[in-house]
């Protein structure tokens, strides 16, 4: 299983990258503004920025929902770094889009996902990566890891190539269940990460083992 870390924070990044378990970041527009970047220039050079912090992908969302708009901003997205996966929402246009990248060699992530339909779409059109968001589904009562389940199934039915990138983690147990479901991907804040190393069990036996090294010291 790969992980990415969902955030466009360059410290976070780093101190993730540092763990060793880092395969990728993923950003989106509302990450983006998080960091107080504005403006085109400094929002590409951000990209490259993480592209050269990460050896994984990153993936760049497209700010614009209509055919020609989206091919033209995926296509100048997809020319900053070769490490850069275009991030096109589950619209029409957006499928279309898809499509002809994966024509062009553009690799996508296909965001936005709630159901197992949109991921057949995305499939089909070829998307790199297909983007369910599990804690958004969770927050409006719905089994957010039911569908990566769905996903799973319906994509080994037909070998599907595209990978399922489990989106809108929010805590270390969303990262295990995508984990036991076969998810190919998770993307976590860097807490859901942090958090799979804690058990008290882990700090109990260390401060003994610590306690006797003194003993023999
Ligand atoms: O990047 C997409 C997704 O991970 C967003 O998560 O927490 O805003 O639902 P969240």
């Amino acid at each position: 299983m790969k992980f990415f870390i969902d955030t466009a924070n360059l410290a976070q990044i780093k101190e993730a990258n540092e763990l060793g378990v880092l395969d990728g970041v993923t950003t989106n527009p509302t990450l983006m503004a998080k960091e107080g970047i504005k403006g085109r220039d400094a929002v590409m050079q951000h990209y490259i920025d993480i592209c050269n912090i990460v050896s994984g992908d990153v993936s760049a969302e497209v700010i614009a929902t209509d055919f020609k708009g989206i091919v033209a901003e995926g296509e100048e997205l997809a020319k900053l770094h070769k490490q850069i996966v275009v991030k096109v929402p589950m619209i029409k246009d957006g499928v279309k889009a898809i499509h002809y990248f994966t024509s062009k060699g553009i690799r996508t992530n296909c965001t936005l996902v709630f159901s197992p339909g949109q991921a057949l779409l995305a499939a089909k059109a070829g998307a790199t990566y297909v983007s369910p968001f599990i804690g958004r589904l969770d927050d409006v009562s719905t089994d957010g890891l039911q569908l990566i389940a769905e996903i799973r199934e319906i994509y080994d039915n037909y070998n599907f190539k595209t990978q399922i990138l489990a989106a809108s983690i929010r805590h270390a147990m969303h990262i295990i269940n995508c984990a036991k479901l076969g998810a190919d991907v998770a993307t976590c804040p860097l807490s859901a990460i942090t958090d799979l190393l804690k058990h008290p069990l882990t700090d109990i036996g260390l401060e003994k083992f610590l306690a006797d090294a003194k003993k023999f010291a």
